[in-house]
């Protein structure tokens, strides 16, 4: 990673109950205590805890900024269960995962969905951190590259965003997320310029970053701390949920 500013992203995604995640943001300023001031991170709670999480941004002295999971892609109406950009705009949120793989997989999230939750984001002044990846059986065919390029295409075709908007890009190869196996660091290099190149050539008005996720934990984080992997940070699952695994993993991003 460069010297210019890192991103951790800690997903919690339903592992918790609203009293373990409050436990765990009330924990933040003294986890955030020796982050580097360069290390932007972001907390992405599930919905029932989004208010306690900006609550406690807004009255500690810990400095993070809140995600949502999920959002949905009209501004309101009859949409039993779900919630909107706006929302989550007006509850204190500037940031939301979107088309993390589980959310494809279990939701039957398609590049259609997809496409209209990332413009309603934009739309709301809300930062997508917009998840792409390849399944094993891609890898093992040799289609890893046409998959993110085909994820980023869809994706971004047609979007309308503000000028200077920054573009957040999250690559979690499918198969590791929650497997403990993650893409080793010095393999990554070649997806994730991949991917640069192609925001540059494609969105090439638009600033991005592009992280890695998929089984990071306290172990392996400093591995990705290389600049030579091109990533600007992590998005980190189960290593985030608690406060020792958190606390170590900011330490080690505040090193390097
Ligand atoms: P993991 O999850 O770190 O538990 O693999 C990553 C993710 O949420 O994408």
């Amino acid at each position: 990673m460069s010297l210019k500013k890192q991103y951790l992203i800690a997903n919690w995604k339903m592992e918790l109950l609203p009293k373990e995640e409050r436990a765990l943001l009330e924990k933040l300023p003294l986890v955030l205590k020796k982050k580097k001031k360069s290390l932007k991170v972001i907390v992405c709670p599930s919905f029932v805890s989004l208010v306690s999480a900006t609550q406690i941004k807004k009255y500690s002295s810990a400095i993070f900024d809140v995600g949502a999971q999920d959002c949905h892609w009209e501004e309101r109406g009859a949409y039993t269960g779900e919630i909107s950009a706006k929302a989550l705009v007006s509850l204190g949120c500037r940031y939301v995962l979107i088309g993390h793989s589980e959310r494809r997989v279990h939701n039957n999230e398609d590049e259609t969905v997809l496409r209209n939750k990332l413009q309603a984001a934009f739309n709301a002044r809300l930062q997508p951190i917009f998840c792409i990846g390849e399944t094993r059986d891609d890898r093992t065919n040799g289609k890893t590259l046409s998959r993110l390029r085909q994820q980023l295409s869809s994706a971004f075709s047609n979007c309308t965003m503000k000028r200077n908007q920054l573009i957040c890009i999250a690559y979690e190869p499918v198969w590791s997320i929650g497997s403990g196996t993650p893409l080793n660091a010095d393999d990554l290099t070649k997806e994730i310029q991949f991917i640069k190149e192609w925001l540059t050539t494609h969105l090439s008005s638009h600033p991005h970053v592009v992280l890695y996720g998929g089984s990071v934990d306290e172990r392996s984080v400093s591995n990705y701390l290389s600049p030579k992997t091109g990533i600007d940070g992590l998005l980190v699952g189960s290593a985030s949920q608690s406060v020792k695994r958190l606390s170590k993993i900011v330490s080690l991003m505040s090193l390097s």
